[in-house]
């Protein structure tokens, strides 16, 4: 079928990391299906996806994530239970996202990295730009467009790789991958240098790096003949230098609030956010 080239259909989900932060939570569970309140950080990434128009999710697992599949599937056990009780509004998001979206996965079989577990999904994506959401880093913009639609909005202007940053104080840049370059716009800088977790001494700004990326295609090639880098895994910040050396990436402040809810401390604040923001019991 034919489509427009620069519309954004697709939306990848690295989920294969081990998660060794939250164990023994995630010794049977993937990271990804933690929930903060009710909802597992999964679902609130697809939601984001779907906000900005990508309905076609493309899930990276590796060993021992059935789970994610499982959710993201009709149960007609439960459906059946719960069927015209008080109950039944609880399933209604999911169902929602089961109407509207369409899934597809593969397994990354080594844990090589991010940007090996991008590459691993180049089959489910093909030749067009995608968004990426690293559903541990859970965002929210309270006044308007999800963080992910600001960003497919970025790029029908500029038509090449956004990388999501924020500031973070300096003594944190070691675990983040680090920008530098030129402001093009309000909000907006055109990047010209990246460092992946560099010590604060080494850190070209306190531009980091989360969770949110929309990619152009040729993102895979460059991959492939990126070396192992930092921690021995091949890192997408790596990849993304060589596209941003031709002036090809550009890093956006985006309006919201991101919880790092691969740590502990950034779990228990997006649990007291959004208990705070209006939970529906
Ligand atoms: P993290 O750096 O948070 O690593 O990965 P992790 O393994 O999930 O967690 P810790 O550090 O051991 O606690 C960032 C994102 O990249 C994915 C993860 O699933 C997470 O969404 N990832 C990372 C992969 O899919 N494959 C990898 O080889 C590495």
């Amino acid at each position: 079928m034919p489509h427009n080239k620069n519309k954004i259909r697709k939306c990848l989900f690295p989920a294969a990391g081990y998660g060794t932060r939250f164990l023994p939570a995630t010794k049977a569970i993937p990271k990804e299906m933690l929930p903060v309140l009710t909802k597992p950080l999964l679902q609130y990434g697809v939601e984001e996806a779907l906000s900005a128009g990508m309905n076609n999710i493309a899930v990276v697992t590796g060993r021992g994530k059935r789970a994610i599949e499982d959710h993201f599937d009709i149960s007609y056990e439960l459906e059946h239970q719960i069927k015209g009780t008080s109950k039944d509004h609880y399933l209604a998001e999911i169902r929602d996202i089961i109407a509207n979206c369409t899934f597809s996965y593969t397994r990354q079989m080594e844990m090589k990295g991010l940007g090996h577990a991008i590459l691993s999904g180049e089959m489910l994506i093909g030749d067009e730009p995608f968004g990426v959401v690293l559903a541990d880093d859970l965002c929210d913009n309270a006044d308007g467009n999800s963080v992910l639609s600001q960003m497919a909005e970025l790029y029908d202007k500029y038509g090449c790789s956004i990388v999501a940053v924020e500031e973070v104080p300096l003594d944190e840049t070691y675990k983040y991958g680090v920008i530098a370059g030129e402001n093009i716009e309000e909000n907006v800088v055109r990047v010209s240098d990246m460092v992946e977790k560099p010590d604060p001494k080494d850190a070209p700004s306190n531009l980091a790096i989360i969770g949110r990326y929309i990619l152009t295609p040729d993102i895979f090639d460059i991959i492939r003949e990126t070396k192992p880098g930092k921690a021995g895994e091949i890192q997408i910040t790596d990849a993304l230098l060589a596209q941003a050396k031709q002036g090809n990436v550009i890093a956006y402040r985006f309006k919201g609030k991101r919880f790092d809810c691969g740590s502990v401390d950034g779990f228990v604040e997006a649990t007291n956010y959004f208990y705070e923001k209006g939970y529906q019991l």
